[in-house]
């Protein structure tokens, strides 16, 4: 979809990059010809992650450990960065959740999951951000966020809470930042499987009854996701910024609308609706003459 050396002379830091989305969207910048930091809390991830990528493509990966629930390492982590040269990417992609009913949670683990998506993401973008503007440099982030942004969630309140407040300080931002020459965007995902959100959001496997609510009857692919994140990242298209983009297959608007069952319905069932409508409109027709 891009021309290879898209990215050429970037350097980008995804947090959680170890794993999952973080690791995916990592992959792809670097075949476009990206420098990545990784960083998230497990060592061994991180560095099996570096040598997928750099035995792939011909691009350098370094990895570092870093729990981004502590603002002060999290500044000293950016410092260390910067000090061998500024970066011109961040993905704020590192989080945590489960799925539970809330009157279960403890206010620890409601913390559990708020201090790293809620606080720990505005303490890397604090500190990325502050050291853009300190120096006139411009800069893209990249939040990812969820659809719950919109519409809340049941089970995962403590997420859904936090990832919205991080989609405020996207818009937020755009607006306080944009003068700097700093963009903002997020990605909000639909289903995109990994191993570690589905062994936390969906742990029973039943991928059926999540599909039965995304109307293109799939999950998503990687590789649409590493596309649009490889868009945001890329010079061209400054003016996008402050946006939340969703690419869950329609999951959020469907599941919204009031009609949203009637997908289900075929042919026939259509025909015997229209059937009956048209048996209530004659009979008011009938009891008006
Ligand atoms: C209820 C739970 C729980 C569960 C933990 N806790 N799991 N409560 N149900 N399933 C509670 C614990 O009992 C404890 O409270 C508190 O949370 C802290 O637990 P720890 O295990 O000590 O926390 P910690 O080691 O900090 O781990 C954080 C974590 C963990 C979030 C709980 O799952 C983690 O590190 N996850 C990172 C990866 C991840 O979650 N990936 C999925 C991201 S998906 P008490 O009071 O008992 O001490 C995502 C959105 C995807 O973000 C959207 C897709 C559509």
């Amino acid at each position: 979809m891009f021309k290879e050396d898209l990215l050429k002379g970037k350097k980008i830091l995804v947090t959680g990059g170890g794993t999952g989305l973080g690791r995916e969207m990592a992959k792809h910048f670097a075949m476009h010809g990206a420098e990545l930091y990784i960083c998230g809390r497990r060592q061994n991830v991180l560095e099996e992650t570096a040598n997928i990528i750099t035995s792939k493509y011909d691009s350098k990966v370094y990895f570092d450990t870093l729990d981004i629930r502590d603002s002060k390492d999290v500044d000293d982590y950016v410092q260390f960065i910067f000090e061998k040269g500024p970066l011109d990417g961040l993905v704020n992609n590192a989080a945590g959740n489960f799925i539970s009913p809330t009157k279960d949670l403890s206010p620890k683990g409601f913390d559990a999951i708020s201090n790293i998506v809620f606080h720990g993401t505005f303490y890397m973008t604090h500190s990325v951000g502050k050291r853009w503007i300190e120096s006139s440099k411009k800069g893209s982030i990249i939040n990812i966020l969820t659809t719950w942004v919109w519409t809340g969630s049941p089970y995962v309140v403590p997420s859904a809470m936090s990832k919205s407040g991080i989609n405020t300080m996207t818009k937020s931002l755009a607006a306080e930042w944009g003068k700097y020459g700093i963009k903002i965007n997020g990605i909000a995902p639909g289903p995109f499987p990994t191993k570690g959100a589905w062994e936390r959001l969906n742990p029973d496997n039943n991928d059926e009854s999540m599909m039965d609510t995304v109307p293109l009857g799939r999950v998503g692919e990687m590789i649409e996701l590493q596309n649009l994140a490889t868009f945001l990242m890329a010079d061209g298209c400054d003016y996008l910024t402050g946006q939340t983009i969703g690419i869950d297959g329609a999951q959020y608007l469907t599941g919204g609308g009031t009609f949203s069952q009637l997908d289900k319905l075929t042919d026939d069932d259509w025909e015997k609706m229209r059937q009956l409508i048209r048996n209530a409109n004659n009979k008011d027709k009938a009891n008006r003459t």
